[in-house]
């Protein structure tokens, strides 16, 4: 199914890739942030590097744009071997991924991204492959039919997943590194910002950069692609130099506020509380009521929102929370589900 991306959502546009490739970090030391994690991976690295193995398969999980494909290429640069990209949805026959697999060098790095979209009969036939770098082929088929192993390279599988939720279990444990990416602080955020305005040639003042950063809904995507948005308002408006002002009034013309928010994610939140009284509301509902599709709003606006403490998920459904009345000056319902959050 494929996804529309509003200006401000976190996902990818298909005109940004060549300029993503220009900003993404290629080295543990331009990738900024995510401490937590990246501390551990530079450990298992530097482990499989000095046993001359191929490092053991990684799952990446988290929102969109908060840089799961940079890992992944950084993960291959750092341990120095070839990387082989490709997303669970392009793998449509096993065929495919046995060409994939055959293809690589020892220790090489397959990516695939969006890996919860691998076709179910492909994902079977990746088990062995991951465990024990074979895979089972059938020659023939009907009577003459024979099964064969198939030895492959040992390598390292990269995926990556907006919500590990969507992975069947069986796929989900044959990953011995799992990490979840968290939103950036706005530190981190000024820190991308300065390092991509530098290699933009964009003359940017640290109140800018913080301002844009504190608008970025914790994403170095949307950051990036705001520091573009407000260069141009800078370049025609101003003298193309980006302080806070000029900052402040592009995003204020791009209708994002001072948390961040998009229409987008004011309209859902709006739309919980003025038509379904603050929720509880099921999120196929909040989809026809906004005109945005599930998937979207599961991967895109929600966390963010969840993040914020504007919305809560409950067993029966969305709830908007005292904070998401208060931020649009309304009094929460007495007795509502709002109140209890
Ligand atoms: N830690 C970081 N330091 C510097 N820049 C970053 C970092 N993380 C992401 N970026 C920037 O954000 C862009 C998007 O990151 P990336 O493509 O890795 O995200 P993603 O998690 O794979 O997103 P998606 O889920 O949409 O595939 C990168 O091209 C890079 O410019
Ligand atoms: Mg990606």
């Amino acid at each position: 199914m494929a996804r529309k991306a509003s200006t401000l959502a976190a996902e990818a546009a298909p005109d940004e890739v060549r300029l993503e490739a220009s900003l993404r970090p290629r080295r543990f030391a331009e990738y900024v942030g995510q401490t937590a994690v990246v501390d551990k991976l530079k450990v298992y690295v530097r482990a499989a590097k000095e046993r001359g193995e191929a490092l053991d398969h990684c799952l990446f999980s988290g929102p969109p744009g908060l840089g799961k494909t940079s890992l992944a290429y950084i993960i291959a640069a750092e341990v120095g071997v070839g990387l082989h990209v490709t997303s669970g949805p392009a793998i449509e026959r096993k065929g495919d991924l046995a060409g994939l697999l055959t293809n690589l060098q020892p220790r090489d790095v397959l990516f695939i991204d969006e890996i919860h979209r691998l076709d179910a009969a492909v994902e079977e036939y990746l088990y062995p492959a991951m465990e024990d770098f074979r895979l089972d082929i059938t020659i023939d088929s009907g009577p003459a039919a024979r099964a064969m192993k198939l030895e492959v390279p040992p390598f390292t599988l990269i995926g990556a997943t907006t919500r590990t939720g969507l992975l069947t279990s069986p796929l989900r444990d044959r990953f011995q590194i799992q990490e979840r990416l968290e939103y950036y602080e706005p530190a981190d955020l000024e820190r991308i910002l300065e390092r991509s305005a530098r290699i933009l040639g964009v003359s940017l003042e640290p109140s800018g950069s913080q301002e844009i950063a504190r608008r970025s809904r914790g994403t170095p995507r949307v950051a990036n692609r705001l520091l573009r948005r407000v260069r141009d308002f800078a370049q025609v408006d101003g003298d193309g130099h980006i302080t806070r002002a000029a900052a402040d009034q592009a995003l204020s013309r791009l209708e994002i506020d001072s948390l961040g928010l998009d229409p987008m994610d004011r309209k859902l939140l709006l739309t919980i509380v003025e038509k379904f009284g603050g929720g509880p509301v099921g999120v196929e509902t909040i989809s026809a009521a906004v005109g945005e599709e599930r998937e979207t709003i599961e991967d895109v606006y929600e966390p963010f929102l969840l993040q914020q403490g504007l919305l809560q998920r409950t067993p029966r459904g969305r709830v908007a929370t005292i904070r998401a009345y208060s931020y649009f000056g309304k009094a929460a319902p007495k007795g509502g589900q709002g109140e209890l959050l």
